[in-house]
């Protein structure tokens, strides 16, 4: 892996070489802000798909698995839309020892808790994200989710969060609520849907985006969708690695 920007140094630091978890870690730190920071991590091939046969693995490296992997062991909490769950086959987050001692020194927990939003709670509440997970999942509804699976919710174990009116989640809500349990180094992993909501309600700091390169053509979806924004949201380069022809770009809100 090599890093095209920021440029450093053009001989040694930035010459390909192997990047450690450590590495890694660092370049992707999150930033020192007392707020929540919500930072998003998604693949796309050139052509804009963000799935091939309704999943994102055919489309990711091994590259992006380590960064996706150093992106939760930095987070304090990942979230994700019930669809992505429910085909993904989401498990609990795994404490790694390659991250143990920098969560302790940032004073998090061994692994991120994982947080699913869903507004039908149509979730299999008997799998071990829910009944065995290290931290409590949760579960961001509303206010009018059906009172049965918010109890089947809670009896398995999961830590029900109520962040909107009707069955919605509302995104600035679901940030604060968060937020005020602690949890400020934000990730979410998607999918389409709920990143489209992230993006239009402006509660979206970064984006880590590997683009693959790879051409799917297909109709799959784009990586954020729903309506658009009015006036588009303007992101800088923030840093941007290189290997085997995958991008691995982060962008902050300008
Ligand atoms: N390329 C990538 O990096 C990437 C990342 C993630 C996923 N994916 C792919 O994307 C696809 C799934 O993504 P998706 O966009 O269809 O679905 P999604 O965003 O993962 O989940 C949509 C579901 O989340 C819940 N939800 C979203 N917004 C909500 C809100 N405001 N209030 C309440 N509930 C809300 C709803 O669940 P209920 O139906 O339970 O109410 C909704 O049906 C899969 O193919 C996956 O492989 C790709």
């Amino acid at each position: 892996m090599r890093r095209l920007f920021p440029v450093t140094d053009l001989t040694a630091a930035d010459a390909p070489r192997e990047w450690s978890l450590d590495d890694l870690a660092d370049v992707y730190a999150y930033p020192g802000t007392d707020g929540p920071w919500l930072r998003a991590n998604m693949v796309s091939t050139l052509d804009g798909a963000a799935q091939h046969d309704g999943r994102s693995q055919p489309i990711s490296c091994e590259s992006d698995m380590r960064i996706f992997g150093t992106l939760r062991g930095l987070a304090d909490v990942v979230i994700a839309g019930a669809e992505t769950v429910r085909l993904e086959g989401y498990r609990p987050a795994r404490a790694r020892e390659a991250f143990a001692a920098r969560r302790a020194a940032a004073g998090q927990g061994p692994a991120p808790a994982v947080a699913v939003v869903s507004g039908s709670l149509d979730l299999d509440f008997s799998l071990p994200l829910f009944v065995s997970p290290l931290v409590p999942t949760l579960v961001l509804t509303g206010a009018g989710a059906p009172p049965d699976r918010i109890s089947a919710a809670r009896k398995a174990g999961a830590d029900v969060v109520i962040a909107g009116e009707g069955s919605r989640v509302d995104p600035v809500r679901a940030v604060r609520e968060l937020a005020d349990r602690g949890l400020r180094r934000l990730l979410t992993e998607g999918g389409p849907r709920l990143l489209g909501q992230f993006v239009a309600s402006g509660v979206l700091d970064e984006l880590c985006l590997t683009v693959a390169p790879l051409l799917t053509a297909g109709d799959a979806q784009r990586i954020a969708g729903g309506p658009a924004v009015t006036v588009p949201k303007r992101f800088a380069l923030a840093s941007l690695l290189e290997e085997d022809g995958f991008l691995f770009s982060r962008y902050r809100r300008s």
